[in-house]
């Protein structure tokens, strides 16, 4: 009986493994064969009950039947893995005569591109870059830079408050405090960065971008920054940009002005983006307050200083011709490829 169920059970094994087409249907078939309660396992299980002089005929069998499955699975193990193998190497395999696609170059966005400009520009002169934190005191923001609480000035910049002496700044002026108290003059640093204040509409965006300027030394005039500014401002926008210096307020600068350059578009002869008039104005600068400097702990007896703030993202619209500074922060793929 046993030996008749061996031979049917290795006829049919040896089927189903002619069958099997994956390396999971070989994995079953083992498991039917050989595992905890396979069929060889359950045969040879029932050896105890096999008669002693049939026993040795009925090992020899088992073996038999076994080595015989064996052999089979391993042969077709090899004949699926070859297959799967082969499927594999069809699926990944590269036409090197296909059409390349090119390698599509990206670009820096105008707000980065001009901060990179401006700080060549300014480190060629002699500049040092620093940063200071956009999450910023009451102090330094407005009260280091000669604007009292509750003075009328503030009202200039509509200011983010978190609580009563915590704010996010509403100009990089505030590095300038924060580096005279621990700079040993003469220095001279520009700070990059961040700004905020609750405005918006086409040329204003709650979150937008300055850039500081900060000269302290001994003798320094008006005729200094003015000459640095007209160097920067020609370097920035072309050697034939004209520059007007217009006297204006800033409580931390005393004189300030106001400065204008020639439109980069029409050449002052007056256009859209400059409304008419061929002129743009562009940054705010003066003089430091030496109330300013003796609360930083500058003798200002001793040491004068200069100073000047960009707006970055005027400067980015108009060097690329943008009409709405929110092109600037969208992020549309469409607008950004046309920057390159
Ligand atoms: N902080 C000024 C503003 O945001 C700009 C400015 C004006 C900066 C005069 C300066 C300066 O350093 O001297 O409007």
């Amino acid at each position: 009986m046993i030996l008749d169920e061996l031979k049917c059970t290795q006829v049919q094994v040896i089927d189903e493994i002619n069958n099997a087409k994956t390396m999971k249907d070989i994995g079953e078939i083992k498991g039917k064969v050989f595992g905890k309660n396979g069929v060889l396992t359950s045969l040879s299980r029932g050896m105890k009950d096999v008669s002693a002089e049939e026993r040795p005929k009925v090992g020899a069998l088992i073996n038999e039947v076994r080595n015989a499955i064996e052999k089979a699975l391993a042969e077709k193990e090899q004949e699926v893995e070859n297959a799967e193998l082969a499927l594999k190497l069809e699926k990944e395999k590269i036409d090197i005569t296909e059409p390349a696609q090119g390698v599509k170059k990206g670009a820096l966005h105008p707000i980065p591109s001009v901060i990179d400009r401006l700080c060549d520009i300014c480190v060629g002169l002699g500049f040092s870059v620093v940063e200071g934190p956009e999450v910023e005191s009451d102090y330094y923001n407005f009260e280091a830079m000669n604007i009292p609480k509750n003075h009328p000035s503030r009202d200039m910049q509509d200011t983010f408050f978190i609580n009563d002496n915590i704010l996010l700044r509403s100009q990089t002026s505030a590095v300038q405090a924060r580096e005279m108290e621990v700079k040993k003059p003469p220095f001279k640093i520009i700070c990059p960065g961040k700004t905020y204040r609750n405005d918006s509409d086409s040329t204003h965006s709650p979150v937008f971008h300055q850039l500081e300027g900060l000269v302290i030394d001994e003798n320094v005039s008006m005729a200094d920054l003015k000459s640095m500014l007209t160097i920067i401002m020609k370097r920035l926008y072309g050697e034939d940009t004209e520059i007007r210096f217009r006297p204006s307020f800033f409580p931390f600068t005393e004189p300030s002005i106001e400065v204008d350059v020639s439109c980069p578009t029409c050449h002052g002869k007056g256009c859209s983006l400059c409304k008419g008039t061929g002129m743009l104005e562009l940054l705010g600068a003066g003089i430091v307050n030496p109330k300013v400097l003796e609360m930083s702990g500058i003798d200002s007896k001793k040491y004068r200083g200069f100073a000047f703030g960009f707006g970055l993202d005027r400067t980015a619209m108009i060097l690329n011709s943008i009409g709405n500074i929110r092109y600037l922060y969208k992020n549309d793929k469409r607008f950004l490829e046309q920057m390159k």
